[in-house]
């Protein structure tokens, strides 16, 4: 039996430069098991370089990632998702002259278990059907809608069978319902066991699902703690000053729930 509060991942003074440009300025948290953790912070703050430092599309200037206990610091994706670690894109990308089913199934053979093609199959069938997708199975990958392409890409990382999955903006673009469709799928993957880390501007959503929530401004973590206190935090509030909608949607959610 695992450790109710053992940390699948520990981030520890991770520090990424481009350059002379600081985009993650050491920062440090942890990620228990089991939870979904919200990441914040206005455009620029340095998100996305902290997946991509997590996931090993980076290695980090400074600091240590600890995935289930190893340190993976400067490894390569290929080896991170092998572990149990995989992610989704902002900006997503899928194989588009290959169907669906197939862009699901190079994400089993890209996974952690080593499977024949037949395998590959069935457990791409399975993240289908998980996401929703099934009926679009034998498709062109390249004639998905957004909503669509989201999922798929969420399918291709959870047919990698990961223990944690890092989600960047899957909620961007889509409309409310769609919203609320891949809202559940979330809850769904963490009723599954996964951890899940989560990168989102649709704050009411980030909100409702997150257990707890980090928030980034210019490389830096400035705020942790429970979508409520985050949400009345001054230093987050004049974080997002700079993105007026931003500002305004947190503190809606603030006098919400
Ligand atoms: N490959 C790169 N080379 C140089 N600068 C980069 C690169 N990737 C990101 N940046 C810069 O790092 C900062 C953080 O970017 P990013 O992590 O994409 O922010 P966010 O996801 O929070 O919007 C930005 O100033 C961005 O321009
Ligand atoms: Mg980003």
């Amino acid at each position: 039996m695992m450790a109710a509060q053992e940390n699948i991942l520990q981030v520890k003074g991770v520090t990424k430069r481009f350059g002379g440009l600081i985009a993650v300025n050491n920062v440090t948290f942890d990620l228990p098991r089991g939870q979904i953790l919200g990441l914040i912070g206005p455009n620029g703050a340095g998100k996305t370089t902290l997946f991509n430092v997590i996931n090993g599309v980076y290695a980090p200037t400074e600091g240590h990632v600890i995935f289930k206990g190893t340190d993976i610091s400067g490894w390569q994706p290929y080896d991170v998702v092998k572990l149990g670690l995989a992610r989704t894109h902002q900006i997503v990308r899928p194989l588009n002259d290959l169907t669906v089913l197939e862009n699901v199934m190079a994400g089993a053979c890209y996974g952690h278990e080593h499977h024949s093609l037949k395998e590959a199959q069935g457990i791409a069938d399975e993240v289908l059907g998980f996401v929703n997708l099934s009926e679009r199975r034998d498709m062109l990958a390249g004639s998905l809608n957004v909503a669509q392409k989201k999922r798929l890409e969420m399918a291709r990382a959870l047919a990698s069978r990961p223990y944690l999955l890092l989600l960047d903006e899957v909620l961007a673009g889509l409309n409310p319902t769609e919203i609320a469709e891949m809202v559940q799928v979330v809850l769904k993957i963490r009723e599954q066991g996964v951890t899940i880390l989560i990168i989102e501007h649709v704050m009411h959503a980030l909100m409702n699902v997150s257990d707890r929530v980090i928030v980034l401004d210019y490389g830096q973590l400035i705020a942790e703690g429970s979508p409520e206190e985050i949400a009345n935090d001054p230093k987050v509030i004049e974080a997002y000053l700079g993105d007026p909608d931003l500002a305004k949607r947190l503190m809606e959610n603030a006098d919400g729930d």
